[in-house]
């Protein structure tokens, strides 16, 4: 724990002579992290028995659960901190930030998407639309060490892959100029993340209520906050609604009323919406799968959109192995049968041999023609006029499945090719 004391005196020393210029401390940041490397023999366990021994803590930036598992104040004055954030199973929104600093692993690793964002509506100084591009993903490892600019040049998200993954945080408290700190949603919508408002906060408070109640008044309710209030409104009670229920559904009767509304606007958070419900699946299956290159492939699914994309990471990740053939190995084991699953990791999506056939085939690039034929060599089929429909059906389930969809984006293909042969 001296190292972070140290670190904390170097800090103080440097960005005094920089003036305390909020610009500068992201370099100084990643320089002390740099030549004091509290990643060398860094336990996870020390802090812990540090935090349980101390009689007087530095103040602590959050008292909050929320972001971190737990966030641990290592080192505090009055311009910055030195955090501890331990994740076990978390994955952070993509956000920018209202403050500078730069951060290093010190534990574990984790995959890094980093975002470009061009705004094309603004609502309000708390919300607008436009589009989110992802620029790059990259694995994170020990000792790697991130700048964090406060504002859009730093739109970023980290998914987990080992139990804890612990990083450190040199930031400021806060930067004046930074402006909000936007959390984005996929495809296209960014939010003040850390706006705070009365009615709101009760609003969603009581919708906790009436989904619990299902009272025979809650359409007619929601339908009048909808038709009351701002956009903005409209976003965090779905939002609110979509989280209690999990189900994209519970929106259907609300949307026509959100519409008639704000009209196009309205029209806009469909996607996100969407979005929203596949990666809230995704993150469900998270805490079931524990190999960490089990969690590198549901980092992939969550963050890339495509499957040359995620061929490419994998490729990257395991170079001189068929990403195809490792693809399959980890979706057969992640959906085998049940009881098998019941031993280890698992998505609890249940894939049968002819399922992973099809699967693998898709997977290729190869048309339904072709993957008819290929089930037809493979297994018996023995009344083709009531399977093949089946089968279509099957496909046309994993393709627009939320967990596998990004996979799939590309198929059927629309020419012949096929993406690999095998
Ligand atoms: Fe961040």
């Amino acid at each position: 724990m001296k190292v972070f004391e140290e670190m904390g005196r170097l800090l103080q020393e440097q960005w005094r002579r920089a003036h305390h210029d909020e610009q500068a401390f992201p370099d100084i940041a990643a320089g002390v992290l740099e030549t004091l490397a509290p990643y060398q023999n860094f336990e996870p366990m020390e802090p812990l028995s540090w935090l349980y021994k101390a009689r007087l803590l530095p103040r602590q930036l959050t008292i909050h659960p929320g972001f971190g598992q737990p966030p641990l104040t290592v080192f505090s004055d009055h311009r910055f901190v030195i955090d501890l954030y331990y994740w076990i199973d978390g994955t952070t929104d993509i956000h920018q930030h209202g403050f500078s600093g730069a951060f290093q692993v010190l534990h574990g690793g984790s995959i890094h998407g980093h975002y470009r964002w061009t705004e094309e509506r603004r609502i309000n100084s708390r919300m607008a639309f436009g589009e989110l591009a992802l620029h790059s993903i990259n694995e994170l490892r020990v000792g790697d060490i991130q700048r964090i600019p406060s504002g859009r040049s730093y739109i970023h998200s980290l998914f987990h892959l080992d139990r804890p993954s612990v990083t450190c945080v040199v930031r400021t408290l806060n930067d004046p100029e930074a402006g909000p700190q936007y959390a984005y949603r996929k495809p296209g919508l960014a939010v003040d993340a850390l706006y705070e408002n009365v009615h709101l906060a009760k609003v969603e408070q009581s919708l906790s209520l009436l989904v619990e109640l299902s009272h025979p008044m809650r359409s007619q309710l929601i339908s009048e906050l909808i038709s009351n209030n701002d956009l903005y409104t409209t976003y965090v009670v779905f939002l609110r609604l979509v989280k209690l229920t999990r189900r994209l559904e519970v929106l259907d009767e609300f949307w026509d009323v959100a519409i008639r509304t704000h009209g196009a606007l309205a029209e806009r958070l469909i996607p996100v919406f969407k979005e929203t419900v596949r990666q809230s699946a995704l993150f469900g299956k998270r805490e079931l799968v524990k190999e960490p290159e089990h969690r590198y492939f549901l980092a992939l699914l969550l963050n890339v959109d495509d499957v040359e994309g995620i061929l490419r990471m994998v490729r990257q990740r395991y170079p001189g192995e068929e990403p195809v053939e490792l693809i399959m190995k980890w979706v057969t084991t992640l959906c085998g049968p049940a009881d098998a699953a019941q031993a280890g990791d698992t998505l609890g999506i249940p894939l049968d041999e002819p399922m992973l056939v099809v699967f693998r085939q898709m997977l290729l690039g190869c048309p339904p023609p072709q993957i008819i034929e290929r089930l037809k060599e493979t297994f018996e089929i023995e009344d083709e006029e009531r399977e093949v429909p089946h089968l279509m059906e099957l496909m046309s389930a994993l393709r627009t499945s939320p967990v596998f969809r990004p996979l799939f984006s590309s198929w059927p293909p629309s020419d012949t090719s096929k993406r690999h042969q095998g």
